[in-house]
C-alpha cells in the first residue's frame, strides 16, 4: 500500500534497496512536500546540541561542524515518519532475503547543519548501525560523496535533495560486511537531515 506521506511506494524502495547491493550509497525521493514541511517545522522546535568538533585519533580523526539531538517526541511526526516508513520498508523487500536478521528501525537522530559548516570529514558509521542507513533529508543543500578511503579515493557523490532519502549498506546487507566511507561538505543552505537507523547494540 502506498502512504499518502511517502512519494515512492514501496515496489520503488524495494528497487532501490535491490540496486543498493551493486552501488554502496543510492538516493529516491520518498517525502511529500506536505509531510517534509510537517517533519521540518517539528525539527526547528527541538533543542539542539553542538557535535562533539571530532572525533577518533591520529589517522582516523574526523571533523564535523552539526547540531543534533537523538531525543524526540513520541507522538510527533517524526515518531509517525519511523512507523510508516518501517512498515514502508517491510512491505518493499518482503520478497528478498537482503539482510541476516529483521531490520528495526530503532535509532534516530535529528542534524543541522549551518551555511558554510564544514559539515563532516570521510567517516563510516559504527559497527553497531547494521544492515542499511536511511538519511532523510529535509531541507538545504549540502554535497555528500561516497568513497573508498579518508582520502576520498573514488568519490562519487550521491544526489541528496530534500524530499531524497539516502541509503547506505551496514554490516548484515546481503552478506557484505561493507560500511562505505562518507562525507558532506559545500553546505549553502541550512540543511536539516534525518537519520534513521537499526542499532544493534539496543537489541543484543
Ligand atoms: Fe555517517
Amino acid at each position: 500500500m502506498n502512504h499518502p506521506w511517502f512519494s515512492s511506494s514501496p515496489e520503488m524502495l524495494g528497487r532501490a534497496v535491490q540496486i543498493l547491493q551493486h552501488v554502496r550509497s543510492i538516493s529516491i525521493p520518498i517525502l511529500t512536500d506536505d509531510f517534509r514541511n510537517i517533519l521540518l517545522e517539528e525539527a526547528k522546535r527541538y533543542p539542539l546540541r553542538p557535535a562533539k568538533n571530532t572525533v577518533g585519533t591520529a589517522n582516523n580523526l574526523v571533523h564535523q561542524d552539526m547540531l543534533l539531538q537523538d531525543q524526540l517526541k513520541g507522538d510527533g511526526a517524526f515518531a509517525e515518519l519511523v512507523v510508516a516508513f518501517q512498515q514502508h520498508f517491510d512491505e518493499a523487500i518482503s520478497e528478498q532475503n537482503y539482510f541476516s536478521a529483521p531490520v528495526v528501525f530503532n535509532d534516530v537522530m535529528l542534524q543541522k547543519y549551518e551555511p558554510k559548516s564544514g559539515g563532516i570529514t570521510p567517516h563510516r558509521d559504527r559497527t553497531d548501525y547494521r544492515h542499511i542507513i536511511c538519511l532523510f533529508v529535509l531541507e538545504g543543500f549540502g554535497r555528500f560523496y561516497i568513497a573508498d578511503d579518508r582520502i576520498k579515493t573514488n568519490a562519487v557523490e550521491i544526489a541528496n535533495l530534500p524530499g531524497d532519502v539516502v541509503l547506505m549498506p551496514g554490516p548484515g546487507f546481503v552478506g557484505l560486511n561493507d560500511r562505505p566511507f562518507h562525507y558532506l561538505e559545500n553546505i549553502t543552505q541550512e540543511r536539516w537531515v534525518f537519520g534513521l537507523r537499526h542499532d544493534q547494540s539496543k537489541l543484543d
